[in-house]
């Protein structure tokens, strides 16, 4: 491991809005059985209380990175509570730092799996999630992609009603598969768009006032940055993840299709 990768893992322990559990800290092995389960940690149910300076509604940024959305969100809404979610504590490092020299009081980052989340958010505690230029896991198991049907079952465990998931991502594959889950599911779209410099986002009118849209234009994560310097038209998309009874998987995804669409990001590679 590089030595500057060494010294942010240092730094990582002194930042007070960054929580690093174990995952001795949230996974058990109980008595007779083979699998490991989850279990709470004691943040679960008390972020307001333990880590921000006053209670608020809460946003996550999920595989945030350098935390890119979370900063700047929570300049723009003191309040609300962000937190940062990723499993590299060399990227969280940059938000961490940001974050404790300019003293935000509405940030946090949280170094975990987004696979381990039920175990650090109560039922309700979450109001809304970002999911910032995700892996779209073109390959392997589409429960693997932050959008699938099986991630949404685990977010609800702690999704408010009222909740929004935003999605901003270059992949077209990954749009079109989760607006392939949000048919199967007849989920509410509350706003979209292809390619949103170009032209822009389509918006229901009941949605307009509903949260900070210039947001989506005006705040740029570092990926993002990347993937605008290669010509790649940016997507996003918001709804209400609502739904009585289980959350079906994606039908009429063309994976084939979209997959020979996704040009240049094909072999774009995350690390
Ligand atoms: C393409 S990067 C995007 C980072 C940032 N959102 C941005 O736009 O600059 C994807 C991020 O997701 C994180 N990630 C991928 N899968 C994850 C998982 N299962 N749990 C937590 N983080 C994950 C990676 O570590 C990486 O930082």
């Amino acid at each position: 491991m590089g030595h500057g990768k060494l010294k942010k893992f240092a730094e990582n322990l002194g930042f007070h809005c960054l929580l690093q559990p174990s995952a001795a800290d949230v996974l058990v092995k109980e008595e007779g059985q083979r699998e490991l389960k989850l279990r709470s940690h004691a943040i679960r149910g008390n972020w307001n209380r333990d880590m921000f300076e006053k209670p608020a509604p809460i946003v996550l940024e999920l595989g945030c990175g350098k935390g890119d959305y979370t900063i700047a969100l929570a300049k723009r809404h003191p309040e609300m509570n962000f937190i940062g979610v990723d499993i590299k504590g060399a990227r969280l490092w940059s938000g961490a730092k940001t974050a404790t020299g300019e003293a935000l009081p509405n940030v946090a980052f949280l170094r975990t799996r987004v696979e381990f989340l039920e175990a650090f958010f109560a039922p309700g505690e979450v109001s809304a999630i970002w999911l910032t230029f995700s892996d779209p896991q073109l390959h392997g198991s589409e429960n693997a992609r932050l959008s699938s049907h099986m991630f949404l079952e685990r977010y609800r465990k702690f999704l408010s009603e009222d909740a929004v998931i935003h999605l901003k991502t270059d992949s077209r594959f990954l749009h079109e598969y989760t607006m392939s889950v949000i048919r199967a599911n007849r989920l509410r779209v509350l706003a979209k768009g292809t390619d949103i410099y170009g032209t822009g986002l389509t918006v229901r009118p009941e949605n307009e006032e509903g949260w900070d849209l210039d947001a989506v234009f005006q705040v740029q994560t570092f990926y993002e940055k990347m993937f605008l310097q290669m010509g790649l038209p940016i997507t996003y998309l918001a709804f209400s993840p609502a739904h009585e009874g289980p959350y079906v998987p994606a039908a009429d995804f063309d994976k084939d299709y979209w997959l020979e669409a996704e040009g240049p990001r094909r072999s774009f590679s995350h690390q």
